[in-house]
């Protein structure tokens, strides 16, 4: 059977990895979360010390880059990958608002999207995989042969994002998330390398007032009339 690409591109917490995970597991593709690899890169910088006060060392992250090996391992219990750092288990500390706050900025860092993009690429060689981030569309895999690109109303997304942080136990309020959503989509549009945007033979899915049953339904029909 003839195994494609899904790029899945979008904004900030529309449910891109939810969304992602379905799809991988419905097809029994391989599920790749590409924010998970600048966060990964993030908590690292944070960790070393290329990160104060909020303040991006950015020569200190391109320093610190040939030291992080990043690598994936599946987790059937979460029926997705953990990611590891040199080893270490960094599944539970990426989503932080502390991580959150800093990763538009690493992630501008083209020696950063360089080392990543080609990981994901090589991820990628053997087709059947769903990959999920800003610029899988339109620079890691332009030639995928299936692309969506997500959006959903701000409110609705920061809600979202709320529930999953509270649920986790993290203390946020309502206003950080929204304000952090708002400033990672402008930081992601505006960087000069890979912004993200939506590509020319992408779908859009505004998924504002849709469950995850309702987007699948949506996405097996856009599915079939691809294969
Ligand atoms: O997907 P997630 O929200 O976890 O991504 C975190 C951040 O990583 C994004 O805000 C963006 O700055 C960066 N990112 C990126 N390119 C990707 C995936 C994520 O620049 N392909």
């Amino acid at each position: 059977k003839h195994r494609i690409i899904i790029a899945v591109d979008g904004f900030s917490s529309c449910g891109k990895s939810t969304f992602a995970k379905a799809i991988a597991a419905r097809l029994g593709y391989i599920f790749i979360d590409t924010g998970a690899m600048y966060r990964a890169v993030t908590l690292y910088a944070l960790e070393h010390g290329a990160i104060r006060s909020g303040i991006v060392d950015e020569e200190a992250v391109v320093k610190l880059l040939d030291r992080i090996s990043i690598t994936f391992r599946f987790n059937p219990e979460r029926g997705a990958s953990d990611i590891y750092v040199n080893g270490d288990l960094v599944e539970g500390k990426i989503r932080t608002i502390e991580v959150s706050n800093c990763v538009s900025r690493v992630s501008a860092i083209p020696e950063v999207r360089r080392k990543l993009v080609a990981m994901q690429q090589e991820m990628g060689r053997r087709r059947g995989v769903v990959m999920d981030g800003r610029d899988i569309g339109t620079v890691v895999f332009p030639d995928a042969e299936l692309k969506l690109f997500m959006t959903a109303d701000t409110a609705v997304r920061a809600c979202r994002r709320y529930k999953e942080l509270t649920g986790k136990g993290m203390s946020v309020t309502m206003e950080e998330v929204e304000r952090n959503i708002r400033e990672r989509d402008k930081a992601d549009m505006s960087r000069a390398v890979s912004p993200l945007r939506q590509a020319d033979d992408a779908i859009v899915l505004d998924n504002s007032h849709m469950s995850v049953d309702e987007q699948m339904a949506w996405f097996m029909n856009e599915f079939q009339l691809k294969m």
